[in-house]
């Protein structure tokens, strides 16, 4: 695929330019047939006229359609349209969620008896595979302060096979030296691999930062409207074999309908993002002067573990960030949660739709700790009218003072 990218290689490429290939990309006329969007390409079996023919498709499945799970001409365009956004990149592998994407990249380059470094603030879910299934095939994980930065050398070992990179990290939020921890983990032969999903690859250029391995889960921003799972792992040249043959041998693939979710979700991405980046810092802001805040974990914010790096690496803020209260716990979050009109209560974010979960960051930190006075939360801030969205807010504290106190 690394070829058909427009943008592969490039560099220091303008957000506009990304705006235009987010419309454009993917819809080659040999996979669209001049028809706006990519047809569905529902398929398992192939059918041949000749052996010769067969033999010809199986020389290159990613530009012959050979057999279902190998890939149609609807995969193929959203395979290139994330490619494109990721400047150096030489492909990308789809999965059927952004969690077999973070284990498919893993097992892509760690073999028994390797080490893999992972962020105390890794998603919860990517931590627990670690120490399960990792475990089981005699891979031994072992957790570091997010924080660490290029310090993070020190943990090599000679058989450190992996650098897992979560910037910002899940619930907390704190940024990572990404250019500095990949720099030292190239020059050691680790593999990097990033977590891109909060920033995506219009925000934050994982490939051109020095990663190896930039994942997404697209169920969160690619797909956007909260209506499909996917996930998507974009290699760079020295990791795209083995990237691709593992997931074909685990037997990863996606469906049409998602593929085409994926793709009309993207042609919206940059329009949506830039939405969820306005109406997030003006809440972001309004909760932090609230009396009943301690603090809001929003990477555009100097409150934020890390901010600096923000300013300086990243060219935009997603809509998801947690708040920290000064009072109450998660056995108080009903009194706020339950009666709001505008954010949902549900796992997921990147939808359209506002949302907010309570969340307990304490118990899932192995090797730092991680302290709050009170309640936290995270939210993610959807496309909704902004007063709506804080007057819901405002409702639900009054709701919580009057049953929790602390302001
Ligand atoms: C940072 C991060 N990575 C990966 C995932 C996993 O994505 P999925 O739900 O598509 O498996 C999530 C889901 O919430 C996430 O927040």
């Amino acid at each position: 695929m690394g070829g058909a990218s427009r943008y592969a290689g490039g560099d220091g490429r303008r957000l506009s330019e990304a705006d235009t290939w987010l419309v454009e990309a993917g819809r080659r006329r040999a996979w669209t047939h001049g028809i706006v969007n990519p047809p569905l390409y529902r398929a398992s079996t192939v059918l041949y006229e000749t052996i010769a023919a067969m033999d010809a498709a199986n020389r290159d499945v990613d530009a012959n359609l050979y057999y279902g799970r190998k890939g149609t001409p609807t995969t193929w365009a959203l395979r290139e349209a994330l490619t494109g956004l990721e400047p150096g990149a030489e492909g990308t592998m789809l999965m059927p969620s952004g969690v077999s994407a973070i284990t498919a990249a893993i097992l892509s380059c760690a073999k028994a008896g390797d080490h893999v470094l992972l962020p105390d603030s890794a998603y919860d879910p990517t931590s627990a595979f670690a120490d399960g299934l990792m475990r089981r095939f005699g891979i031994e994980p072992q957790w570091y302060d997010p924080l660490i930065g290029a310090g993070v050398a020190g943990l090599f070992r000679a058989n450190t096979a992996a650098l897992l990179l979560e910037s910002p990290g899940s619930l907390t939020f704190e940024v990572q030296d990404v250019p500095a921890m990949a720099a030292v983990a190239r020059e050691a032969g680790v593999v990097t691999i990033l977590d891109n999903t909060w920033a995506t690859s219009l925000y934050f250029q994982g490939i051109r930062h020095g990663c190896d391995l930039v994942m997404q889960a697209c169920t969160k921003y690619v797909v956007g409207h909260s209506d499909s799972m996917l996930g998507s792992v974009t290699a760079n040249a020295a990791r795209w074999r083995d990237l691709q043959k593992t997931v074909w041998q685990l037997g990863l693939c996606v469906g049409a309908d998602d593929a085409a979710l994926g793709l009309r979700g993207l042609r919206t991405m940059g329009v949506r993002l830039a939405r969820h980046q306005e109406s997030g810092l003006k809440v972001a802001r309004w909760l932090a002067a609230h009396p009943l805040v301690d603090r809001v974990l929003h990477p555009a914010l100097e409150s934020c573990p890390g901010h600096a790096l923000w300013r300086r690496d990243f060219s935009g803020a997603s809509g998801l960030f947690g708040v920290v209260l000064k009072a109450g716990s998660r056995a108080d979050a009903a009194h706020l949660c339950d009666g709001m009109r505008h954010f949902g209560l549900g796992f997921s974010w990147g939808g359209y739709e506002s949302l907010m979960i309570p969340c307990s960051p304490e118990r899932l930190r192995r090797v730092t700790r991680w302290q709050a006075p009170g309640l936290c939360l995270r939210l993610h801030v959807g496309l909704e009218d902004v007063g709506d969205l804080i007057a819901d807010l405002e409702a639900g504290l009054a709701r919580f003072a009057a049953a929790v106190g602390g302001s």
